[in-house]
């Protein structure tokens, strides 16, 4: 899987192919990401890639031109490759919500172009020509899409297969079956709170059902937790899970 990644500020992405998980996955090939430096492509001596609005306001707008010679460099390339023109997703707060089971089809797929724009906008000439799907990380605004393309990339590699030590782990994931995430606990099975530290809540022990090797009381009680952190935090996925026929007697009860 190819990601090419079209930003005003390639340095940004430079620690991800350094550490952890997406280094892994960099490393084995498993996904490969090329970043293509928008500069690079202006055509005059101070690289300018963006200018003011026509009909006023504030803010700067992402020149349609440079845009182009730099889409163009990137199907040269795909052509060159022999590999499919992938899809182009542009990060605005004005696209749909990223969610994990978009993210899931985005990771059996070939990849994508990311567009990383600034947040005052592109030429939308070059967003109707070219741009596939607007994706938004939610209801806030961020300075430019670099982030949200780091999201996305983070997010479809972890589910590569392979990338992830223990292949069962992101099927626990919060929102894997359209729930949140139980808590989780590890040794020390009793703790010794350090004297004077004020703490919110001082339990020491571990829940008692997840030393009792029961593996079906276990997951009963892995269940109703998922159950009740949902309902408590987001009644709206609750809802959801019922309407798509997700929840059993069980958990209605
Ligand atoms: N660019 C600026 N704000 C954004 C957001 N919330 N999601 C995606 N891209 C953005």
């Amino acid at each position: 899987m190819r990601f090419d990644v079209i930003t005003l500020f390639p340095e940004l992405f430079e620690p991800f192919q350094r550490v952890g998980v997406t280094r892994r996955a960099f490393e084995s090939k498993a996904v490969d990401v090329r970043l293509w430096p928008l500069r690079e492509h202006a055509d005059d001596n101070y690289r300018r890639v963006d200018d003011r609005p026509f009909g006023g306001g504030p803010g700067m707008v992402m020149l349609v031109e440079p845009l182009l010679r730099c889409m163009d460099a990137i199907r040269a390339e795909q052509a060159a490759r022999g590999v499919p023109r992938t899809p182009v997703i542009l990060f605005s707060p004005a696209g749909k919500p990223l969610t994990q089971s978009r993210v899931e089809v985005l990771a059996q797929g070939p990849g994508a172009v990311l567009l990383c724009g600034r947040y005052e906008g592109i030429d939308q000439r070059f967003i109707d020509a070219f741009v596939d799907e607007e994706v938004s990380l939610g209801d806030y605004v961020l300075s430019g899409g670099e982030l949200p393309a780091l999201t996305l990339i983070d997010a479809v590699t972890r589910l590569q297969p392979g990338v992830l030590h223990d292949a069962a782990s992101h099927q626990q994931d919060s929102f894997s079956d359209g729930l949140l995430d139980c808590p989780h606990y590890s040794r020390p099975e009793v703790l010794q709170w350090p004297e004077g530290l004020p703490v919110r809540d001082a339990s020491a022990a571990v829940p008692e059902v997840l030393m009792s090797g029961h593996h079906a009381r276990i997951a009963t009680w892995r269940r109703q937790q998922q159950l009740a952190i949902t309902w408590a935090r987001r009644p709206e996925l609750i809802a959801q899970a019922r309407a798509e026929g997700r929840l059993s007697k069980q958990d209605e009860q």
